[in-house]
C-alpha cells in the first residue's frame, strides 16, 4: 500500500519530470495531482525529448497507469493534442485515466488570465497565461465544468450558458474585452474532443485505491513547486494550487498515512520564472553561465529563468512543509566550469541572521543572502553512474548540501538523459 510522493522544492522546473521518469520504473502507477498544462516537464529517453504538461511523467513505460488526478485542472484541447504527439512518437497512451473530478480549464479562464495580468501592469504575477489561476478561482466559488461534465452534454450546456453569462459581463465591462461564444465553446468541447477524452474519463479516487489494497506502488507526481504552493509560496507570486506534498492527498485522494516517501527535487542552484522575490537571485555572468550551460528557458512558455544560487534557508522550509524523507539533486553538472560555488545558509535583515525563512514576506524581500563558498571541480560529471565517480570536491559539495538541508540527498543527476544520475546515500 506504499505511496511516493515527487515534489519540487524551489519555484519549479528542478527536474521533476526527469526524476517522476526514473521512479516511475519501479512503480505500478503515476498521479498528477494538481496543477494544469503550466506545467513543463522535460524527459530525455535514448536521445529523444518529451515535453510534457499534463501527462503524468510516467507514461513512457509500458507497465504504468498514468492518471490525471481530480486535482489537476484539464483543458481538453492541450491534453489530446499531447496524446497525438506522444503516440507520433510511438508512446502507448491507452492506458491514461482522467478523473471526472478535475476541473476544465475553459478559452475564458486563458482569456481572464490574460486580460487580468495586463491589468496588474508591473504588479502582475507573470503568470504562463494558460488559465490556470481563473479555473481554480472558478472550481473555489462552485461555478467550475468538471471533466465528467463531458459525459452529459445537457448538463454541460446549462452550466456553460450561466457561466459565459457572468464572465462576458465581466471581460466587457472591466476589461473592455469582446464576448465569447457558448455555442462556439460548446461546439469545440462536446464534439470529437468529447467523444476522445470521454473513454478516459473514471473514478479514479477508485482506482487509486484499488491498487493500494493490491499493494502497488503509486508515485504522485507533483507539477509547480514549494514556493509557488498557494498556501506557502510567495504569495501572490504563486500559482493556484497546492503543490506541497499535503496537496497529493487532496489531488490523488488518499490519506497521508498511505505515502510512505517524499522526494523533494532540487537544482544545485535556484531558477525562478515570473514575477516576485529571490534572495539569491543572480545578475551576474554567473547568472548568465547557469542559465546557458543550463538551458534555463522555460520549456512552455520560452521565456528566460532567472537564475541564482542554491539556498539551503528554503530548502529547510521545503524539507519541513513537505516532510520529505531525502532530496534528489539536479543539474549538478551545469556547475562543472566554475571555480567556486556559493551557498546561501542565511538571510541578513535588518542587520540580523536569520537561518530560517521569514514569516512576513517583506522581511523576505529585504533579506541578503550570507553565503558559504566552495571550491569547484572543473571537471565534466557527464559520464558519472557511480557516487566515487566523483571529484571529491563534488563529493563536498553535496555532503555540505546534505549537512545545510538536514535530510539525505539520495540521488544526484548529472545531465537530462534518463540514464545521467547516480545513487548518492552511502
Ligand atoms: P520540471 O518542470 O521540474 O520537470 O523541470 P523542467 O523539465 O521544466 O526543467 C528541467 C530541465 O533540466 C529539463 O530540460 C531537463 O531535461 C533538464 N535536466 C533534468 N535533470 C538534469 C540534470 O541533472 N542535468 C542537466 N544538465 N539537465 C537536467
Ligand atoms: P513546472 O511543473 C516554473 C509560475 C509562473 C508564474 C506563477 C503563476 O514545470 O515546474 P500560473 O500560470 O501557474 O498561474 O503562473 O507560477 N509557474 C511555473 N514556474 N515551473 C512551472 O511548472 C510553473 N508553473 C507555473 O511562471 O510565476
Ligand atoms: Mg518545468
Amino acid at each position: 500500500m506504499p505511496a511516493t510522493v515527487v515534489v519540487g522544492t524551489q519555484w519549479g522546473d528542478e527536474g521533476k519530470g526527469k526524476f517522476t521518469d526514473l521512479v516511475a520504473k519501479e512503480m505500478h502507477m503515476v498521479v498528477r495531482y494538481q496543477g494544469g498544462h503550466n506545467a513543463g516537464h522535460t524527459l530525455v529517453v535514448n536521445g529523444e525529448t518529451f515535453a510534457l504538461q499534463l501527462v503524468p511523467s510516467g507514461i513512457l513505460y509500458d507497465h504504468i497507469t498514468p492518471v490525471i488526478g481530480n486535482g489537476v485542472v484539464v483543458d481538453p484541447r492541450v491534453l489530446l493534442e499531447e496524446l497525438d504527439m506522444l503516440s507520433s512518437k510511438g508512446v502507448d497512451t491507452s492506458l491514461l485515466k482522467v478523473s471526472g473530478n478535475a476541473h476544465l480549464i475553459l478559452p475564458y479562464h486563458q482569456e481572464i488570465d490574460r486580460v487580468t495580468e495586463r491589468y496588474l501592469g508591473k504588479n502582475k504575477i507573470g503568470t504562463t497565461k494558460r488559465g490556470i489561476g481563473p479555473a481554480y478561482a472558478d472550481k473555489a466559488s462552485r461555478v467550475g465544468l468538471r471533466v465528467q461534465d463531458l459525459l452529459d452534454p445537457k448538463i454541460f450546456r446549462q452550466k456553460l450558458d450561466v457561466v459565459v453569462k457572468e464572465k462576458n459581463a465581466i471581460l466587457a465591462k472591466v476589461y473592455n474585452q469582446l464576448p465569447q461564444s457558448a455555442d462556439d465553446i460548446a461546439e469545440q468541447y462536446l464534439g470529437e474532443c468529447r467523444e476522445r477524452i470521454e473513454p478516459m474519463i473514471t473514478d479514479t479516487v477508485n482506482l487509486v485505491h484499488e491498487a493500494l489494497e493490491l499493494d502497488h506502488h503509486v508515485l504522485l507526481e507533483g507539477a509547480q513547486a514549494t514556493f509557488l504552493d498557494l498556501d506557502h509560496g510567495t504569495y501572490p507570486y504563486v500559482t493556484s494550487s497546492n503543490p506541497v506534498a499535503g496537496g497529493a492527498c487532496v489531488g490523488a485522494g488518499i490519506g497521508p498515512r498511505f505515502i510512505t516517501r517524499v522526494i523533494g527535487i532540487a537544482k544545485a542552484y535556484v531558477t525562478r520564472v515570473g514575477s516576485g522575490p529571490f534572495p539569491t537571485e543572480l545578475f551576474d555572468e554567473v547568472g548568465d553561465l547557469l542559465v546557458e550551460r543550463g538551458g534555463e528557458y522555460g520549456t512552455n512558455t520560452g521565456r528566460r529563468r532567472r537564475p541564482g544560487w542554491f539556498d539551503a534557508v528554503m530548502l529547510r522550509h521545503a524539507v519541513r512543509l513537505n516532510s520529505l524523507s531525502e532530496v534528489a539533486l539536479t543539474k549538478l553538472d551545469v556547475l562543472d566550469t566554475l571555480d567556486t560555488v556559493k551557498v546561501c545558509v542565511a538571510y541578513e535583515i535588518d542587520g540580523t541572521r536569520i537561518e530560517h525563512l521569514p514569516y512576513h514576506q517583506s522581511d523576505l524581500h529585504k533579506a541578503k543572502p550570507i553565503y558559504e563558498q566552495l571550491p569547484g571541480w572543473g571537471e565534466d560529471l557527464s559520464e558519472a553512474t557511480e557516487r566515487h565517480h566523483l571529484p571529491s570536491r563534488a563529493r563536498d559539495y553535496i555532503a555540505f548540501l546534505e549537512a545545510q538541508v538536514g535530510v539525505p540527498i539520495s540521488l544526484v543527476g548529472v545531465g537530462p538523459g534518463r540514464e545521467q544520475f547516480l545513487h548518492f546515500a552511502a
